[in-house]
């Protein structure tokens, strides 16, 4: 597969790099705040090997889910801006995806630049069902650039105009970001070394189905918390109070259990949960009891995994030669619901071994609960893309690189 150095010289070339540039944004009184801006980090490596070669940088990346039109909650200006910091130079910025401003701005880079165009769902060619919508869409960016670097790995799952079809259209290469990636996830699929543990997390358990179904096969252990766990317990016949509860997966979340039971793999479970009567919001103070995951009482949201389950899953960790881990324990933006997440996370950091933070969630609980990021054997920055490269999905942003006709 074709890396940067297969683009040739790149000095006076413009380079179109998409990025995965999407992170968590708090605005409060007409400021805007980046909680987390690991992903941004984790792009600069290549924006700056681009720029250091002399290309002319032109960065494609888009923010939340805007509905294929300009909505200045989503606009980039600020990612943008926090890049050249991070960058340590002026990084401009284009008002639009392909429109007079990136024109303007593209036109004005010397060697070296480095350009953010606004967001790329700005326009309703990058995400359309339809190919040729985003076909035309991908053709106008392409005009933009001499080559393409695909180097967002949190979207190369997507088969998006800025990701896929752009690929077609000019040589492309596959940057150092997207490929340290896959070959970790790839030890993760390929023979690895035993014990392998899986811990799963976050909120819905429909989101896990297709990776549950294929770690079910691969894994020796399967730790779950998080708030699809109370799906699980409904499976195994207990009250689960006011949590969040998937009822149409109950079925599917029993035959797991039974699964597992058949194929050996030791599925783990809490055994105690943290609850409180309210979901935490900062209306009040968390009022944290911890009770039997077997006792949820009636009016209770189960809002973390408790001390004994945190024990018991550091436990079955220490032996673990490989971990992949998806999905926080609990509420953890919340200090009395956070327990579950930091003892999981401090478990990986002890892992003799590979350890995975498999993305999204995860990777920023790691950076919001102050654990040192370089324990891990990987943190990864693509949530969903992890999960569907695991499930065995084939990932269209990867694939058309492997197609590329350029290539
Ligand atoms: C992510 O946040 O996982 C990636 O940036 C992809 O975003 P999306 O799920 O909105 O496509």
């Amino acid at each position: 597969m074709s890396d940067i150095a297969s683009l040739g010289d790149l000095r006076g070339k413009r380079v179109l790099v998409r990025s995965d540039l999407n992170v968590p944004l708090e605005q409060s009184g007409g400021t805007t705040t980046i909680t987390d801006d690991g992903r941004i980090r984790a792009s600069v490596p290549t924006i700056r090997q681009l720029a250091d070669a002399g290309a002319r940088v032109i960065v494609l990346a888009h923010l939340g889910r805007p509905k294929g039109a300009p909505d200045p909650a989503y606009t980039l200006e600020p990612v943008a801006r926090r890049l050249g910091e991070l960058l340590g130079k002026d990084v401009a910025f284009a008002t639009d995806t392909v429109g007079e401003s990136a024109s303007e701005t593209v036109a004005g880079l010397q060697d070296g630049d480095v350009a953010v165009l606004e967001n790329v769902r700005f326009n309703e060619g990058e995400t359309a069902k339809e190919d040729e919508i985003r076909s035309a869409f991908a053709s106008q960016l392409a005009q933009l650039g001499d080559a393409f670097v695909s180097d967002g790995f949190g979207v190369v799952h997507r088969k998006q105009a800025s990701v896929y079809d752009i690929a077609l259209r000019l040589p492309a290469a596959m940057g150092d970001l997207v490929s340290t990636e896959v070959d970790v996830l790839r030890r993760l699929t390929e023979e690895p070394q035993r014990p392998y543990v899986v811990v799963l997390g976050g909120s819905k358990v429909s989101d896990k189905l297709g990776v549950i179904d294929n770690l079910l096969q691969k894994a020796d252990k399967l730790l779950i918390g998080g708030g699809m766990v109370f799906t699980f317990l409904a499976a195994q016949g207990y009250e689960v109070g006011k949590s969040l509860l998937e009822e149409d997966q109950v079925e599917t979340c029993r035959a797991y259990l039974e699964q597992a039971k058949e194929r050996g793999v030791e599925l783990l479970l809490p055994t105690d949960v943290v609850v409180d009567t309210v979901f935490p919001s900062g209306d009040r103070e968390p009022q944290p009891s911890v009770v039997p995951a077997s006792e949820i009482p009636a009016d209770a949201i189960g809002l973390d995994i408790g001390p004994d389950s945190a024990a018991a899953f550091a436990d079955a960790l220490s032996d673990a030669r490989t971990v992949f881990w998806n999905g926080p324990m609990g509420v953890f933006e919340t200090e009395e619901f956070a327990a579950g997440t930091r003892a999981v996370a401090e478990a990986l950091t002890q892992v003799d071994g590979l350890s995975v933070v498999g993305g999204g969630d995860s990777a920023a609980a790691v950076r919001t609960l102050g654990i040192d990021e370089d324990a891990f054997g990987h943190i990864s920055t693509g949530g969903g893309a992890s999960l569907e490269y695991l499930e065995g999905k084939e990932l269209p942003g990867i694939a058309v690189l492997e197609r590329n006709i350029h290539g």
